[in-house]
């Protein structure tokens, strides 16, 4: 099993190379994808590094919205998404045709768009969010605008309640972090007494209120590398365990439920990677009057100073 996996990582290296390509790997990976990647991070993080990147060929092992930023973001290279099957249910709960009917029956709303979507919602939008600067987006609005945020109810939930702000929200969410229940979180900290509870905002409200902090993947990267805990109770899709471990070598990291796997996140074995650099196959593209107005919405988004909270 070892002696195969090297030798494919050692194929995939070669092919990388040749196609003088990158190889991205989202936190929610598979560790042996995570491993030969040659950088990781959080969703908007990696389309940013594709975006700077002189390399010809981008391959995202990750889901279908992240190439697809990629992809807006990097016009004119290749990018490369090794399972064309691997979606975000949670992207899939808005069409284009959903928010144009809102936008038409509320044409004065700011539309805010997590980046947990596809390029037709982010092209109908006004702004952006990720996990990370949501509360900062929203807290940008001008004070008496009308504000509708999509598609997750969860992030909605937490950002009205931090920034103070009227709005209303899409009533998608992610199964995956859906499933996280306060009984499952109450067990966990019971077995770890004193390990803060780290989760992202894509829980559930009640898991949400019972938190010590609310993180996107790279807030909790940087949140345990700082803390001066040694253990961590981590409520979000358990890939994120592989990079905590390693960089934090010291400490130790407990899954709030075993029920945090994302099963789209997981279809990505390096055979994928391998076949995928051999064909050059799938390619992500986006229609360009679609990018264009996607890139509108993503750059408004990353006009917002970092700090402004
Ligand atoms: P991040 O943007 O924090 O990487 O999260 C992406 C995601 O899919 C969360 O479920
Ligand atoms: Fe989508 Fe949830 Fe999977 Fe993230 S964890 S890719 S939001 S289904």
């Amino acid at each position: 099993m070892e002696k195969a996996q090297a030798v494919l990582k050692a194929e995939i290296r070669r092919l990388l190379a040749d196609r003088k390509a990158i190889l991205l790997a989202h936190n929610y990976q598979r560790d042996e994808v995570q491993e030969i990647a040659d950088l990781t991070g959080d969703s908007l993080g990696l389309s940013r590094e594709a975006a700077k990147t002189s390399a010809e060929v981008i391959v995202f092992c990750g889901v279908r919205f992240m190439a697809e930023s990629a992809a807006i973001l990097s016009p004119g290279k290749t990018v490369l998404l090794p399972r064309e099957d691997a979606g975000c249910p949670m992207a899939d709960m808005i069409t284009e045709r959903d928010l144009a009917e809102y936008r038409s029956a509320h044409p004065g709303a700011v539309v805010v768009t997590y980046v947990n979507s596809s390029a037709e919602v982010k092209a109908l939008s006004d702004i952006c969010c990720t996990s990370g600067n949501a509360v900062n987006v929203v807290r940008s609005i001008p004070p008496g605008r009308e504000i509708f945020m999509v598609p997750d109810r969860n992030l909605a939930h937490y950002v009205a309640k931090v920034s103070g702000r009227a709005m209303t929200w899409w009533d998608g969410y992610c199964p995956t972090h859906e499933r996280l229940t306060g009984e499952a979180v109450k067990k966990a900290r019971e077995a770890h007494p004193g390990a803060p509870l780290i989760v992202h905002p894509e829980c559930p409200p009640e898991v949400v209120g019972m938190a010590d902090a609310v993180l996107s993947t790279a807030g909790m990267q940087a949140y345990c590398r700082r803390s001066a805990a040694r253990e961590f109770i981590v409520g979000t899709e358990m890939g994120i365990l592989y990079r905590l471990r390693k960089e934090n070598p010291g400490k130790r990291f407990h899954i709030a439920s075993r029920a945090l796997i994302c099963p789209n996140m997981k279809l990505t074995t390096l055979e994928d990677v391998r076949d995928s650099l051999a064909d050059l196959s799938p390619a992500i593209t986006v229609p360009e009057g679609v990018r264009a107005r996607a890139k509108a919405a993503l750059d408004a988004m990353l006009a917002v100073p970092r700090d402004a909270a």
